[in-house]
């Protein structure tokens, strides 16, 4: 099974994501069932590593974003991919406006596996200042928790 990450600019949260699940995958010894990767919508970014508050945050909490270098989603991870998981209502709009209608892939809402949590997106850190790539990794531990054994039933 194939997950694939998607947030704006793939500098910030869905790198936080695949870092986040990799580290999940690995612990739970998952590697022979998931795999993942992460992608933006944007283009502004390509080939640019994480935002260095990103690295810095995860990297407080264990995680490594050095490895990325930020890409853009296309037309193809609608094949390569079984879930892509975007983190904003935005996200969600671009991603579907680009769908192929013969894809099999299913776009959600990653905070749709958090249906209690108030929060329905995971919001942009980019501009904000203070403590939301706190915030980011704090929702995104816990919905990536949740996805990966609603997808392994565990
Ligand atoms: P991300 O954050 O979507 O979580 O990677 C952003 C990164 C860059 C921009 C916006 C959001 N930007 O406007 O450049």
């Amino acid at each position: 099974m194939k997950l694939l990450f998607v947030c704006l600019g793939n500098i910030c949260r869905s790198p936080t994501a695949d870092a986040i699940t990799r580290q999940l995958i690995a612990s739970r010894n998952l590697g022979n069932l998931l795999e993942c990767d992460s992608a933006g919508t944007g283009d502004w970014h390509i080939g640019l590593p994480a935002d260095q508050r990103a690295v810095a945050a995860a990297a407080k909490r264990g995680y490594d974003l050095t490895p990325l270098r930020a890409r853009q989603l296309c037309v193809d991870d609608f094949y390569q991919f079984d879930h892509i998981l975007v983190m904003d209502n935005n996200n969600l709009k671009n991603a579907l406006s680009l769908q192929p209608t013969d894809s099999k892939a299913e776009v959600s809402l990653l905070l749709d596996y958090l249906p209690e949590q108030p929060v329905r997106e995971v919001p942009d850190p980019y501009y904000g200042a203070g403590d939301g790539f706190e915030t980011v990794l704090d929702l995104l531990e816990q919905a990536i928790d949740q996805l990966l054994n609603e997808l392994v039933n565990i």
